[in-house]
C-alpha cells in the first residue's frame, strides 16, 4: 500500500476528507472511499463505470490499449500456443500448469463431464420452443439440489470440486439445450474426445450414426471458448461475485452470472448480430442501417460494435477474424449472402467518421455470431456457448472472492422519491 491520498473537499465543511489511494500491479490506482459512508455521503456511480468492487489477480484490461491478460499472459499468445482446458486450469490457480497438471486436470473434467439422469427430466419439463438460455439458466441452477448438502464453500477442496464439475458439464448442458429444442435424443459425453470434439459430437450427433468432427472446427470451438473464458469485473462475472457474496450455493451463483449474460448488451449480442444481420438482408440496405445506428433520436446500435472497456480493438475480436475466415473456408460458405453482408458493414462502418470518432470497433460477438451461423448453430444457443466458455472465469472469481476475506456486495443509492408522508385518514 502506498502513503498516496486524495483530499475531497466538500462544500459547507471546514476540513477536507483524507481518502487512501491504492496502487495494482498495473493499471489505473483506486481511491478508497469506504470511510465516506461514516461522514454522511455515498459516492455515485451508475453502471459501476469509475468503480472496483474488489482486487482480483485473475484477469487485466486496458482498454485502450486494446490489452487483454489472463494471469499476465496476453490473450493472442493463449489463443495461439493454449488450450481451453489449459486457459481454465491457469484463470483457477494463477500459474500455466506443468503437462503432469494438465493431463490431471484434463482427466477430471473429463471424468466429470456426464450429468445425474434426473436432469434429463427437467428438461422435460420445458416447451421445446424455450430459449436455450432459460434452460440454461435453469439446470445450471437446479445442479445446486444435486450438490449442496456436501459441499462447504470454506473449503479450498470443494470449491475446486465444484469448478471441474461446472466446466465439465455446462458444454454437457449446454448441447442438451440444443438436443431438447430440436427433439432429438441427447447424446452422452465421449471419454475418447476432447472437450471441443465432445462438444460437437453432443450438439450435430445422433445416435444412429457416427459423426466425425473436422479438426478445424474442432480448434475453432475449442478458441472459442478459450477466448471468452474470463473478462474481468463485467456485467456476469460482478453478478456471480454479488450472488457469492451472500454465501450462496456456487451453482446457483452461475445461474445469476448466466441471466445476467442473457441481455443483447452483454453475451446476447452475438445473437443480435445475426438477427440484425437477416434484417439487413441484402448489401444494398446497409447505408440504411448505417444512418438508423447513427441517428441519435433511433434506439437502434449496430450489434458487434462498441465495447464498455476497449476503446480500441478488442484483441480477442483479431484473433477470432482469422478463425472466421478459417471456419468459412473450411465450410466452404464464403459466399453465403450473409457473411457478404457482415464482411460489407464491416468494412462501410470502420471506414466512418462516426464510427472511428467514437472509437467503436468490431467486438469479439460481431465474429463468433458469424462463425456459429456458419457451422449450422442456431442463433438462440450462440448465448449458451459464450455461457460454456465463460463458466472457468466466473468459478475463478467465486473462489478467488471466497479464498479471501470478503463483505456481502451492497449498494447504496441517491433516493429522490417522495419523503415521508401520512397515509390518508
Ligand atoms: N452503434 C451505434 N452507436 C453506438 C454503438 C453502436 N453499437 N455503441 C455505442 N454507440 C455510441 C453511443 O450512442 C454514444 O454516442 P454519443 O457519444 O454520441 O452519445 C457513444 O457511442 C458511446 O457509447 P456508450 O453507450 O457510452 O458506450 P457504453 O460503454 O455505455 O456501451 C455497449 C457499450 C453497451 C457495448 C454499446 O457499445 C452497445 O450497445 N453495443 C452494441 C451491443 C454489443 O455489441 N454488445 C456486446 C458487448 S461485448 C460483450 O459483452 C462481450
Amino acid at each position: 500500500m502506498s502513503d498516496k491520498k486524495a483530499q475531497l473537499v466538500l462544500d459547507g465543511r471546514e476540513k477536507p476528507i483524507d481518502l487512501p489511494v491504492y496502487e495494482g500491479s498495473t493499471g489505473p490506482s483506486v481511491i478508497d472511499v469506504r470511510s465516506l459512508v461514516s461522514e454522511g455521503v455515498f459516492t455515485y456511480d451508475p453502471g459501476f463505470v469509475s468503480t472496483a468492487a474488489c482486487d482480483s489477480n485473475i484477469t487485466y484490461i486496458d482498454g485502450n490499449a486494446g490489452i487483454l491478460l489472463h494471469r499476465g499472459y496476453p490473450i493472442e499468445q493463449l489463443a495461439e500456443k493454449s488450450s481451453f482446458l489449459e486457459v481454465s486450469y491457469l484463470l483457477l490457480n494463477g500459474d500455466l500448469p506443468s503437462p503432469q497438471e494438465l493431463a490431471s486436470f484434463e482427466e477430471k473434467i473429463r471424468y466429470h463431464t456426464m450429468v445425474d439422469e434426473q436432469i434429463h427430466e427437467f428438461f422435460k419439463g420445458f416447451p421445446r420452443t424455450a430459449h436455450p438460455m432459460a434452460m440454461l439458466s435453469a439446470v445450471v441452477g437446479g445442479l445446486s439440489a444435486f450438490y449442496h448438502d456436501d459441499l462447504d464453500i470454506d473449503n479450498a477442496d470443494h470449491r475446486m470440486q465444484a469448478a471441474i464439475r461446472l466446466i465439465a458439464k455446462m458444454p454437457t448442458l449446454a448441447a442438451m439445450c440444443y438436443k431438447h429444442g430440436i427433439g432429438q435424443p441427447f447424446i452422452y459425453p465421449q471419454n475418447k474426445m476432447s472437450l471441443a470434439e465432445n462438444f460437437v459430437n453432443m450438439l450435430f450427433g445422433t445416435p444412429c450414426e457416427e459423426t466425425t468432427v473436422s479438426p478445424v472446427i474442432a480448434k475453432a470451438v475449442d478458441t472459442l471458448f478459450l477466448l471468452h473464458a474470463d473478462h474481468e469485473q463485467n456485467a456476469s462475472t460482478s453478478t456471480v461475485r454479488l450472488a457469492g457474496s451472500t454465501g450462496s450455493n456456487p451453482y446457483a451463483c452461475l445461474a445469476s452470472g448466466i441471466a445476467a449474460l442473457w441481455g443483447p448488451a452483454h453475451g446476447g449480442a452475438n445473437e443480435a448480430v445475426l438477427d440484425m444481420l437477416s434484417k439487413i438482408g441484402d448489401e444494398s440496405r446497409i447505408d440504411e442501417f448505417l444512418l438508423k445506428a447513427k441517428d441519435k433520436n433511433d434506439p437502434f446500435r449496430l450489434m458487434g460494435f462498441g465495447h464498455r472497456v476497449y476503446k480500441n480493438y478488442d484483441p480477442r475480436a483479431t484473433v477470432i477474424r482469422g478463425i472466421c475466415a478459417e471456419v468459412l473456408d473450411e465450410l466452404g460458405v464464403d459466399n453465403d449472402p450473409l457473411f457478404k453482408i457482415a464482411r460489407k458493414l464491416e468494412k462501410l462502418a470502420l471506414e466512418d467518421d462516426y464510427f472511428n470518432e467514437r472509437k467503436l470497433f468490431p467486438n469479439v460477438d460481431f465474429y463468433s455470431g458469424i462463425i456459429l451461423k456458419a457451422m449450422g448453430i442456431p442463433t438462440s444457443l450462440f448465448t449458451v456457448i459464450f455461457a460454456t466458455g465463460r463458466t472457468p472465469g466466473w468459478i475463478a472469481h467465486w473462489n478467488e472472492m471466497l479464498s479471501n476475506p470478503y463483505k456481502i456486495g451492497r449498494p447504496r443509492q441517491l433516493y429522490k422519491g417522495e419523503t415521508k408522508r401520512d397515509y390518508p385518514a
